[in-house]
């Protein structure tokens, strides 16, 4: 009774005959336009000795939490990291989930009560969705970054007698598959007219937007409009981990009833050292967030300068999706940048919906322009 049941066999068998079977790959010599480390931190000299050192000036040499924090698992540390990060941010407070996907899994779970309503961007991350599924509110989507479309739901709901019930507005400041950024001004606006409470995912935007990387909340002076905002550490911070951010009461409820910040171990204390590193190391050195900002620039020059505009999707942020329709056709463009030495990651269909498969270009500090203007030179030869 050890082999998969058959349904199972069945479901991968439908995924490999449409080419969007998963698979892992080994780590390569390629340019990097793929991963999440936009800043390089990732492989940071200075922010690894830093977090050494403060390792030592804890007198720590341990290398696991124990347990979970609200057992053995807690750490002086963990609560110095804490007020650093609500302070960069501009809060009264953060709580430190294991990972990005807990922390929403969390939050969508255990904040929305049965009675209330969650109304969410059509494109939001797969943890956000999770986080709702797992929870008692009542759930519907809205238009990616359609406001006229949030305002009419918003409207729907106060009508139908929600007075006492709460409603929560979720968005990205930036999309992690297309890259692009809402009117968080004017969903703020819409959010204050119709009592709802916002929360914002800034994965993509944290360390990338905003002055020393805050994030467009911040960029935007939005902080004290949002209810809670989600900061992931394995992107631009180059770690793990995450954080929400919100009020003192927000955080000790949190505390109180996130299964997922509850029923877990701890990061370990040397992870939560190189979370404090990164912050320390975004604060200090501003000149490359503007070589991010200088590369990006670079390549929405060329892409227009290719007459590629109309093929990508609209950002300014560090990701960028061309859209190439269908998993195989997708993955043969990957394949062939590939073989000029770029990496660059075909989206498939699930992932995004078909007929919107992509090539997602990652643009980061360390990318050199030359790399840039080759890429998009080839990317013109089988875009037409
Ligand atoms: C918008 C968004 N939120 C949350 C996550 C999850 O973050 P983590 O990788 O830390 O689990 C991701 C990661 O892909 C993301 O893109």
């Amino acid at each position: 009774m050890n082999g998969l049941p058959e349904k199972l066999q069945q479901k991968l068998a439908e995924r490999n005959s449409s080419a969007s079977l998963r698979t892992l790959g080994v780590p390569n010599n390629l340019i990097d336009f793929s991963s999440n480390d936009y800043l390089g931190f990732a492989f940071s000299e200075k922010v690894f000795d830093r977090a050494q050192e403060i390792m030592a000036s804890f007198n720590l040499k341990q290398n696991g939490a124990t347990g979970s924090r609200l057992l053995s698992g807690n750490h002086a540390l963990y609560n110095r990291v804490e007020k650093q990060i609500a302070s960069f941010h501009e809060v009264p407070a953060a709580l430190i989930f294991n990972s990005g996907y807990d922390a929403n899994v969390g939050l969508f779970s255990s904040v929305p009560q049965r009675g209330d309503v969650i109304l969410y961007d059509e494109l939001s991350h797969a943890s956000i969705r999770d986080g709702i599924k797992m929870g008692n509110a009542r759930a519907h989507k809205f238009t990616h970054n359609d406001l006229l479309d949030l305002e009419r739901r918003c409207k729907k709901e106060r009508k139908e007698g929600l007075i006492n019930s709460e409603i929560y507005v979720v968005t990205e400041s930036v999309f992690s598959m297309d890259g692009d950024t809402p009117d968080l001004n004017a969903m703020a606006k819409v959010c204050q007219k119709y009592k709802a409470r916002l929360v914002v995912d800034e994965a993509h935007a944290f360390g990338v937007m905003g002055s020393s990387g805050k994030g467009i909340i911040q960029q935007l002076k939005l902080q004290d409009e949002i209810f809670a905002r989600i900061v992931t550490f394995g992107k631009a911070l180059g770690s793990h981990g995450a954080a929400i951010l919100g009020t003192d009461e927000l955080r000790n409820y949190l505390i109180n009833f996130t299964r997922s910040f509850v029923y877990t171990t701890g990061l370990p204390p040397h992870s939560v050292a190189v979370i404090e590193a990164g912050y320390e190391a975004l604060g200090e050195d501003l000149g490359i967030i503007q070589k991010l900002h200088h590369n990006i620039a670079i390549l929405r020059n060329e892409i227009e300068d290719a007459g590629l505009a109309t093929c990508f999707i609209s950002s300014d942020s560090a990701i960028h999706s061309l859209i190439i329709p269908g998993n195989k056709t997708v993955k043969n463009a990957a394949a062939n940048l590939r073989e000029q030495g770029f990496d660059v990651k075909p989206i498939l269909s699930p992932t995004v919906p078909q007929g919107e498969e992509r090539l997602r270009i990652c643009i980061h500090s360390y990318n050199s322009e030359e790399d840039i203007r080759k890429l998009v030179q080839h990317l013109a030869t089988f875009v037409a």
